[in-house]
């Protein structure tokens, strides 16, 4: 509820975007402001002149007038110095955090914004222009602490967004020009050797840079999946071809089974990447001279999909903690190094759930044995 000792406060939300619009409002009716809509900066300093708010919610790209010029001419406005603008948008970077700084923004907050998060945020806005001065110096010096994080982070996440991108194409790069290589029938043996192992590592690379990409477009909300019919013997097929010069390297037999599942609705880029990661890992953890083995099952209402392996397993308590980022299991061998990032089951889920499905892994005892379920969709 909005503090009952005053008036009933007055939000004015200015968005080009209608649905943004119509959540605010609800949003904050719910709270008892009282709220007011504007299309475009425009509007909005129009209605600003009419009633001054006590709180803006301002989106920053907008047609006519953008939210940069529009919190630049309110701060102009008599009683515009002191009202709260907080900035929503959806370009969560650097260079729009900074410019909303520059033109005066009390708070940045990136899109989409949580019903409770906004309330939350107006609220805290409306309250520190309240303060007294000691109070304020204070919470104006916690405010830079914040920001400055909050820029650091942002450049942080543009640094590791440039890396993966940038590394993407260098690296697809040199996997061709190896597979030029293979493919010189003048090539010695040896050198052949040398051209496979490069596309050993390179496959595992890229596999490590579009995952990461995968993930972050996931938490934006931007994982698009292209549902469209998929051939699964087809695409086993092909995955336990590229998959194979590394099997060879650990002597290990890679096996199929895909009794009974012909076609499966879903993206196949993904799922593709998904029985990479599995297999990859199956492989990796698995001891040399072992079995490998891909096999699908045709269920009621979903398609299982299993990597099974002759490894050590994951202990019980571990089951559902390696989906999550970064977990890896000690391998207790402090000679080996630490290969790999700990983000490849984490792709694999956020794929998965994105398809409706779900992955969990099972005991082979002894190994561990991979499965995905995907519902069936006729
Ligand atoms: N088949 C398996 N057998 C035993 N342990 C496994 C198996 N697959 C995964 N794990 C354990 O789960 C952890 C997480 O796997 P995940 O694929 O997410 O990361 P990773 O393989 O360590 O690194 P990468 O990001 O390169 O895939 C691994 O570090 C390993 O400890
Ligand atoms: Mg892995």
């Amino acid at each position: 509820m909005a503090d009952e000792s005053e008036a009933q406060p007055y939000i004015l939300v200015v968005d080009d975007n209608e649905q943004n619009r119509a959540l605010a409002r609800a949003t904050l009716e719910l709270e008892d402001y009282a709220v007011e809509l504007a299309k475009n900066g425009e509007e909005g300093l129009r209605a600003f002149t009419e009633r001054t708010p006590d709180c803006v919610l301002l989106d920053v790209r907008m047609p006519v007038m953008d939210g940069f010029e529009t919190c630049r001419r309110m701060r102009a406005l008599p009683g515009g110095a002191d009202v709260p603008i907080i900035f929503l948008t959806a370009s969560r970077d650097v260079d729009t955090f900074d410019r909303a700084q520059s033109c005066g923004a009390d708070d940045f907050v990136t899109k989409p914004v949580q019903p409770t998060e906004m309330v939350l945020r107006v609220q805290a806005a409306m309250k520190v222009r309240r303060l007294d001065a000691t109070n304020k110096e204070y919470f104006e010096l916690v405010r830079r602490q914040r920001d400055d994080l909050m820029r650091l982070q942002l450049q942080k996440e543009r640094l590791s967004s440039f890396v993966v991108h940038d590394l993407k194409n260098p690296v697809s790069s040199i996997d061709l020009l190896a597979q030029l290589l293979q493919r010189d029938k003048k090539l010695p043996a040896e050198a052949r050797g040398t051209a496979d192992a490069i596309r050993v590592e390179v496959a595992s690379l890229l596999r490590l840079i579009l995952n990461l990409l995968d993930i972050n477009k996931s938490e934006e909300g931007q994982l698009a999946v292209a549902i469209a019919p998929l051939d699964v013997p087809a695409l086993a097929a092909s995955v336990l071809e590229t998959t194979q010069v590394r099997a060879r390297a650990k002597e290990i037999e890679l096996t199929s089974d895909l009794g009974g599942v012909e076609v499966l609705a879903a993206d196949r880029d993904l799922i593709r990447r998904v029985l990479e990661n599995l297999l990859e890992n199956a492989l990796r953890y698995a001891p040399n001279g072992s079995r490998v083995s891909l096999s699908t099952m045709a269920h009621a209402d979903e398609i299982e999909l299993r990597v099974a392996d002759q490894g050590k397993g994951v202990p019980e308590n571990m089951r559902d903690g390696i989906f999550e980022r970064f977990v890896q299991l000690d391998s207790g061998d402090r000679t080996a190094p630490r290969t790999g990032r700990g983000l490849g089951l984490t792709f694999c889920r956020l794929v998965v759930e994105a398809h409706g499905g779900r992955i969990y892994v099972e005991d082979a005892a002894p190994g561990a044995v991979f499965c995905i379920r995907l519902p069936r969709r006729e």
